[in-house]
């Protein structure tokens, strides 16, 4: 069930999503080399608690951490642990945080260091891909949309399309219908509607779009080795267009 949120619930959907640009702001000026993913996890925990906020993720079907932070060929749910950055890696922080009961779901990928040009190339276009997606939200638009939007912006770049995770609805859950892919058709799937909220997030790779999970149950990598980025957004539906709940301060 896709639920239309009210004027009330998207104010505190808006608090929750600033709230995650704000850790991200945050956390940015720690992202150096040397310091551990476990660190990370603990600053950002810290940051969430003050902000009398909860970190979702904590405890979600048993994930152990607040954050993940997937680095280089991992894709997604990377477990925070002792592994230290590098220069030349590239890492995605993505963080659900809970606002009196409403979400808010962000992921950027951050550069550690200086990065080579091809890490440069798959960060900026995963970045444009989820901005290609936004431009698709507004009423009467269908989830299709985005989705097309989203792949057609990668092909055209070359990069790979993970297919077996997708954006989502969010509210009081962060899981919510509809499913958001990142490829399909035009014109199909959920028409969008005013106070409806959705995450829409490729993840893209500089290889084939291939991955698999490590016996962790978790982290997930590209099967080639290869690269991945990941940009997410929590985008609220308005009467016109869009409006980004989770807007990026930290540059
Ligand atoms: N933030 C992720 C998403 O975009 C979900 C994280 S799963 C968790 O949907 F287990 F780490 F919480
Ligand atoms: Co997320």
């Amino acid at each position: 069930m896709i639920t239309i949120k009210s004027e009330r619930e998207i104010e505190l959907m808006r608090h929750a999503g600033m709230l995650v640009s704000k850790m991200h702001k945050f956390i940015k000026p720690y992202i150096k080399e040397g310091i551990t993913t476990k660190e990370l996890d603990k600053l950002c925990e810290d940051f969430i608690r003050k902000n009398d906020a909860t970190p979702t993720e904590l405890g979600y079907e048993g994930y152990p951490a607040s954050i993940c932070a997937s680095a280089n060929d991992t894709v997604v749910h990377g477990i925070p642990d002792n592994y230290k950055l590098k220069n030349g890696d590239i890492i995605t922080i993505d963080v659900v945080i809970g606002y009196k009961g409403y979400q808010g779901d962000a992921a950027w990928t951050y550069a550690v260091g200086k990065i080579d040009e091809n890490k440069k190339y798959l960060m900026e276009h995963t970045e444009k891909a989820l901005y290609e997606g936004i431009k698709m939200v507004k009423p009467g638009n269908r989830i299709g949309d985005i989705s097309h939007a989203v792949e057609t912006y990668a092909k055209a770049h070359n990069l790979g399309v993970v297919r077996e995770l997708c954006g989502h609805g969010i509210g009081q859950e962060m899981h919510e219908d509809p499913d958001v892919p990142n490829y399909g058709t035009p014109n199909t799937g959920a028409k969008l509607k005013p106070g409806m909220v959705i995450c829409i997030e490729p993840m893209l790779t500089f290889g084939e779009r291939y991955i698999y999970i490590m016996d962790d149950d978790w982290t997930i990598k590209t099967e080639d080795g290869s690269d991945a980025a990941h940009y997410e957004h929590t985008v609220l539906v308005t009467e016109t267009g869009y409006e980004i709940l989770t807007p990026r301060l930290e540059d």
